[in-house]
């Protein structure tokens, strides 16, 4: 008979404390294992009365500990269910205090492929960066310094979705590793934004949503004394799904974070890094080209171009066109990107004279046009308290200001502009005009 998972109920009997848990022992029995390539082939129930057995627990205190009922217990011990819902499984496992093994096998066995909440039993490791880290030299040595040298636990690198901060904890990382450094790494960008929804993490499952605490306890637990760095990347959206840094960093003590989004997390201790657009080229008429082509912005559009222009060269005539595209564009890498994917469509003079009007062009000539800048920079202006954003409103559309144009609008101008700085929607309007600032050109169109 096959028997609904439903059938295995939660119990409200409180749970065990750890140390209720640590007291009990262990008694060493063998374990059935599958033999290689049979994976999952032992039953549940058999799995489960061995495991059960080794514990030394009856079933009435195994039900206690995983807060089950005891008759569900006895439903998956006998065979009746065979199919445990993922989410028993995880608690049974918690109550034998399975190994990662162990556990794996027991989802297994039920049926469920290990916790997918993120299968962090293994917690994987860093991939590589996407390509070339061009310039942000400073920033790479100021994030590496803040965890190694100055041992802070917590670096925020924060800026505007596009900026590059998951390409630069990337770089950190491989950097970091390659010194012999334990770095885990988890990953809540899941698939791209698409049609505006974030894909849940488990979607297509018809399990509930990970609520941080699981997510939290199940990277305190994967993390163990394995790990020295943990880098969080794309953790932006509040709400279910989100780490919680601080419970995680008082949980695992010799770890250190390195987390990427929107805004810091305002934790004790935090270190902040915010990410602002990369160099952008003077604007004059005669440049000189192999000058100008190491300047980050343009560097970084011509690397671009020259996927699908390998032949491409800044030139008289486009030199000026790419210069002013790199500045319009505020030296945001993404933005840089998008362009330079379009320059396949539109000459750099073309492309230049139609970005302000066309907000197709803020979204890649390959992807879903939902995937566009703009709408991704409008979550960042959310993030800012509101009188700060009726700042931002306000001097949007100023070619620059300074902090004392701002005091009429807000009590705390010089706070304000902190803010908007932190979370990269404004900038220094450049060197000629020392202590102006200015929106990004991208914050500007969205007020239009
Ligand atoms: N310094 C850089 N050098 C080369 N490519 C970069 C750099 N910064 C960002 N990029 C590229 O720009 C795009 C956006 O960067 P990403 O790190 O994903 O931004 P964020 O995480 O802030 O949204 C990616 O394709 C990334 O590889
Ligand atoms: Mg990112």
């Amino acid at each position: 008979m096959n028997v609904s998972p439903q059938t295995v109920e939660k119990k409200s009997a409180p749970r065990p404390s750890l140390r209720d848990r640590a007291a009990r022992g262990r008694r060493e029995q063998p374990v059935p294992v599958p033999s290689e390539g049979d994976a999952g082939a032992v039953p549940f129930a058999e799995l489960l009365k061995s495991h059960r057995g080794r514990s030394g627990l009856t079933q009435q205190q195994l039900a206690d500990f995983a807060t089950l009922s005891v008759r569900a217990i006895r439903d998956l011990e006998s065979g009746r269910v065979r199919r445990p819902r993922r989410e028993s499984v995880g608690l049974l496992a918690d109550a034998l205090r399975l190994g990662d093994q162990e556990r794996l096998q027991l989802h297994a066995a039920g049926g469920s492929p290990a916790d997918h909440r993120v299968s962090l039993f293994e917690l994987p490791t860093p991939p590589a960066p996407p390509g070339a880290l061009v310039g942000r030299e400073a920033e790479l040595q100021v994030l590496l310094d803040q965890v190694t040298v100055h041992g802070h636990r917590l670096v925020s690198v924060v800026g505007i979705s596009g900026i590059g901060k998951t390409h630069l904890v990337l770089e950190a990382a491989k950097v970091l590793r390659a010194r012999g450094w334990q770095v885990g790494w988890h990953s809540l960008a899941g698939d791209p934004l698409c049609c505006g929804v974030i894909p849940a993490a488990d979607s297509g499952s018809d399990e509930p949503p990970t609520r941080a605490t699981d997510l939290t306890d199940d990277l305190a637990g994967a993390i163990g004394e394995r790990h020295q760095l943990l880098v969080i990347d794309g953790d932006d959206a509040p709400g279910p799904g989100r780490v919680d840094v601080g419970e995680l960093l008082r949980r695992c003590p010799g770890l250190r974070v390195v987390v990427t989004g929107l805004a810091p997390r305002y934790l004790p201790g935090e270190r902040v890094l915010p990410l602002t657009a990369m160099a952008v080229p003077e604007e004059a008429r005669d440049h000189d080209y192999a000058r100008l082509s190491e300047v980050a912005s343009v560097a970084l559009f011509l690397s671009h171009m020259r996927r699908s222009r390998p032949g491409f060269r800044l030139r008289e005539d486009n030199a000026h066109a790419v210069v002013r595209l790199c500045r319009w564009l505020d030296g945001v890498p993404r933005a840089l990107e998008y362009a330079a994917g379009w320059c396949l469509v539109y000459s750099p003079e073309l492309l230049l004279a139609r970005v302000g009007r066309d907000s197709h062009l803020f979204s890649s000539p390959t992807g879903c046009a939902c995937q566009n800048l703009l709408r991704s920079l409008a979550r960042s202006v959310d993030v800012v308290a509101e009188r700060y954003r009726h700042v931002l409103a306000e001097v949007a559309d100023r070619p620059h200001w300074t902090v004392a144009d701002i005091d009429h609008l807000v009590p705390d101008p010089a706070a304000a502009l902190h803010a908007l700085l932190i979370h990269g929607l404004v900038r220094p309007a450049g060197a000629h005009l020392p202590e102006q600032f200015t929106a990004l050109q991208l914050v500007r169109l969205l007020y239009v």
